[in-house]
């Protein structure tokens, strides 16, 4: 990574303005999973053990689209930070004015103020210059760890960088350590598996993936699609008519480079989608007109299993099936036992392939799973994050 983190910077009496990526599910008024505030700890436990330092922390939490909206206060979300850090958090009464200046300069030593959500702010997203100095004239220096927003060019993310010395943090760090092998030199063989409903939101990191993958497993709503251009019958599962075209191209350059897909051999098919539809086992790649394929089957994860158990490196992103719902969950199930099982360097990115090893219980077996949703998709999608970008020596 062409950047300073953390650990380059002395900051021995420094005001340090961070950017943190806060926004975590809340519901009546309680962090519901504050793995996001756990990761950054690190690097805020590291500045604050630096002598005389202050703390300044910014986040955005959910989509209040440049309003103020009690709805979208940081204040939960600074009460469970200050329960994880063990000291008090002071809740900033707001993003910028007076009042916010007045109590950053009232910081003492080792004091942490935790600004109210940035996007309270349109110029927040706008990636505003004049925001983005108000937000810099609260620090001495700029530590970017917010990942999971990395992808998105805001003032607190991006702007703010250009007027202060900005360095990476520890989490950041972290996430691409993980991440940018799998693009440039994976450790061979190297298995993907990519799944979720939509060949269009998936298509491009499928496209990037090819060029260092060995093996390609394509799974969820989107691999009828796939199965459709090889001529299988797929009943009414999902189907974009739209990318049929780009689907066959996909296959076709992977063919070429002589790198596996593995679409499903079988599947667990159901009459409606439905939470309560009853679960039909379909022995073949083949889908009878009456179903709708919701899951891979046995035959399926024999084989992803074999790949897995052969690789150096995987990369999970995207349930195999409708996991949400109970009866079609087992495939996204057995494939995060088998990630969490494999003996190369496991990697999972993505909401819902990040939910699903939390709610089966693994993601203290996998190597990496990312705090990134959209970002860690871009990532190997190989776009370059703004927010890392801004950060370059
Ligand atoms: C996320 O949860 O993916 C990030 O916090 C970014 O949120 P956003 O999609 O609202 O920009």
């Amino acid at each position: 990574m062409n950047v300073h983190t953390v650990k380059d910077l002395d900051l021995t009496n420094k005001r340090v303005l961070i950017r943190v990526d806060f926004n975590v599910p809340v519901k009546d008024g309680l962090v519901t999973d504050d793995t996001r505030i756990v990761k950054a700890l690190d690097t805020v436990n590291y500045i604050l053990a630096q002598e005389g330092t202050r703390l300044v922390v910014m986040s955005h939490f959910g989509r209040p689209k440049g309003q103020k909206n009690s709805e979208y206060s940081m204040a939960p979300i600074a009460r469970r930070f200050s329960e994880l850090l063990g000291k008090e958090v002071i809740l900033a009464k707001d993003v910028i004015g007076e009042e916010v200046e007045a109590q950053v300069k009232a910081l003492n030593s080792g004091d942490v103020l935790l600004l109210e959500n940035v996007r309270f702010y349109p110029e927040e997203e706008k990636n505003d210059p004049e925001f983005s100095k108000t937000l810099a004239s609260y620090g001495d220096v700029y530590i970017n760890d917010a990942f999971g927003t990395a992808h998105r060019a805001h003032a607190s993310t991006e702007g703010v960088a250009h007027y202060l010395p900005s360095a990476a943090g520890l989490l950041i760090e972290k996430e691409v350590q993980f991440f940018a092998p799998l693009l440039n030199n994976p450790a061979k063989p190297f298995v993907a598996i990519i799944g979720g409903s939509k060949v269009s939101s998936k298509i491009t990191v499928l496209e990037s993936l090819v060029k260092t993958c060995d093996t390609i497993v394509i799974a969820g709503g989107m691999a009828y699609t796939f199965l459709k251009v090889q001529g299988h019958t797929i009943g009414k599962s999902l189907l974009e008519e739209d990318y049929l075209e780009t689907a066959a191209s996909f296959l076709k350059k992977a063919d070429e480079k002589g790198v596996q897909v593995l679409l499903p051999l079988d599947h667990v098919g159901a009459e409606s989608f439905d939470e309560q539809a009853s679960p039909v086992a379909v022995d073949s790649v083949d889908i009878p007109d009456n179903l709708i394929g919701m899951d891979v089957g046995p035959k399926t994860l024999a084989a992803v299993e074999k790949e897995l158990k052969k690789a150096s490196s995987i990369v999970w992103n995207g349930p195999m099936g409708v996991f949400e719902f109970a009866s079609f969950a087992h495939g996204t199930k057995m494939v995060a036992e088998m990630v969490a099982s494999c003996t190369g360097t496991t990697v999972v990115g993505g909401g819902d392939s990040v939910a699903a090893v939390n709610t089966f219980g693994y993601a203290d077996r996998i190597d990496h799973v990312s705090t990134g949703g959209g970002a860690s998709l871009e990532f190997l999608e190989g776009k370059i994050l703004p927010g890392i970008k801004a950060l370059e020596k």
